[in-house]
């Protein structure tokens, strides 16, 4: 390896006003807990700052009693740096594949009230799930920074997620119109001196003008490391989060990155003394996230788990808590060892919601039944059929025969399957008497329930109903 030197300013993406505390805290930061220290935000000097979409939008309308969209308006009228926001491709920021006119409305809508990046993923690293949402981003004006999902799998003795895999997916993003790259580690999977690797090949691939962007969280410990050797490797900008909600699951901290690079050819240009007074704003946020429970030392610390078993932290704990479930708790083992033979038998997904779910799932079915496949759920026959996109590497047809029993396969990319449905949802809301403004019947597309129950809870307090009553439950919030 050959550590020269370049002499490059790194750009930071601030995340905790988002990926951090939805990683620490299940997402439940309000927004009165972020206007103290906006405008001082503003003035650090950030690339971006991650504010919107990810959980953020459900969180607000299920617990916060927050309009997601009046919350992306304020953060808006405070911050001039970019907010950046996380959006799922074809699924928005919901769970299944919504169709293009609802996809395109909303990424119109979310560039129209604020998001100036909008990073947008496919779990399964399927281009054309992300086709509509990147055309949408450029054509309304927003940065369109377009993700690859890390991941790894070793046959054989052999990594098949090469170099060359991630930079043909980077080269095909890049054609597609995207500003800058990101590569994802959501399961903190990417050790140093691979991600030096990776980060090489890439950069030496994409065009000099195309960005570069890491994200990573810090569960293992190895999450500064792995910054390190990126910005070493050459990337452009990484996601860290300021230490009262830095570190653990969340992303590693701002303030020791910032320090680590003062000074050298990869100055982050940032003063530290200004983030002083922001961090110490948010020790006060974090103190009320732990007395209320919601924060938990188990999501400050370091867990090696995920390294050792090759599965992203919160697939291992729905797998322990299924097997709970089933008194079959000492079946976990093999489960484990079973996880890898349902990935290999489906094509290689990344593990990342919801590819995370089916694999494990079927992975505790396939033992606890005491054989393969012999029940099979919807979601592990519609990864088969085809129904999420195309997977990464070709799929075991014998065990596809299997799964499918007959049931029809998909080759062409699943949202072409959908009818516009953007009308008769709009259509809905006004017959339901909740629609104010367009970006209800998208909160409504998105999360219809959840959504339905906070347009009551928002007629309910123009009807001037006791804020504390509703909130006491009387209305579902
Ligand atoms: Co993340």
């Amino acid at each position: 390896m050959d550590f020269k030197f370049e002499n490059k300013k790194i750009m930071l993406t601030e995340t905790i006003l988002r990926d951090a505390h939805q990683s620490q805290a299940a997402t439940r930061m309000r927004i009165d807990e972020m206007l103290p220290v906006l405008e001082q935000l503003d003035d650090i000097g950030y690339y971006s700052i991650e504010a919107w979409g990810g959980a953020t939008f459900d969180s607000c309308l299920r617990f916060l009693n927050e309009d997601p969209w009046e919350r992306l308006r304020t953060l808006k009228s405070h911050l001039k740096t970019p907010i950046q926001m996380l959006l799922r491709g074809q699924n928005l920021l919901g769970y299944r594949h919504y169709a293009d006119d609802v996809v395109e409305k909303f990424v119109a809508k979310s560039v129209e009230n604020g998001v100036g990046v909008v990073r947008v993923f496919d779990a399964l690293n399927d281009p054309r799930n992300l086709e509509v949402s990147m055309k949408a981003i450029k054509k309304y004006g927003g940065i369109c920074e377009a993700t690859i999902c890390y991941t790894s799998a070793v046959v054989d003795g052999k990594e098949i997620f090469t170099d060359e895999y991630f930079v043909k997916l980077g080269k095909q993003l890049e054609e597609m119109g995207a500003d800058n790259i990101c590569l994802k580690d959501m399961a903190n999977l990417l050790l140093p001196l691979r991600a030096y690797e990776l980060v090489k090949a890439l950069k030496a691939n994409l065009k000099p003008t195309t960005k570069l962007h890491l994200h990573t969280h810090n569960t293992t410990g190895t999450g500064d490391m792995m910054y390190l050797m990126a910005i070493m490797a050459g990337v452009d900008i990484v996601d860290t989060a300021l230490s009262p909600l830095g570190n653990g699951t969340s992303q590693p901290a701002t303030e020791p990155l910032v320090a680590t690079l003062k000074d050298t050819p990869y100055d982050t240009g940032i003063d530290i003394n200004k983030l002083l007074p922001i961090v110490k704003h948010f020790k006060t946020v974090e103190k009320r996230l732990k007395d209320d429970k919601i924060l938990t030392e188990k999501s400050k610390g370091i867990d090696v788990n995920t390294l050792l078993y090759q599965v992203p932290g919160g697939m291992l704990s729905n797998l322990i808590n299924q097997l709970e479930k089933a008194g079959k708790i000492d079946k976990l083992t093999d489960c484990l060892a079973e996880v890898p033979n349902v990935r290999r038998d489906c094509g290689y997904p990344p593990l990342v919601t919801p590819s995370s779910q089916i694999v494990g799932t079927q992975a505790v079915m396939n033992i606890v039944m005491n054989e393969r496949y012999k029940m099979v759920t919807k979601e592990t026959k519609d990864l088969f059929a085809g129904k999420y996109g195309s997977l990464p590497m070709p799929i075991n047809e014998d065990v596809a025969k299997k799964v499918l029993a007959g049931a029809e396969r998909i080759t062409c990319r699943p949202a072409d399957l959908l009818e516009p449905e953007y009308e008769a949802i709009k259509q809905k809301v006004i017959d339901l008497g909740y629609y104010e403004k367009e970006e209800d019947v998208l909160s409504y597309a998105v999360f219809e329930q959840v959504a339905e129950n906070f347009f009551k809870w928002r007629d309910a307090q123009k009807k001037g109903v006791d804020k504390d009553l509703a909130k006491s439950g009387v209305y579902p919030v």
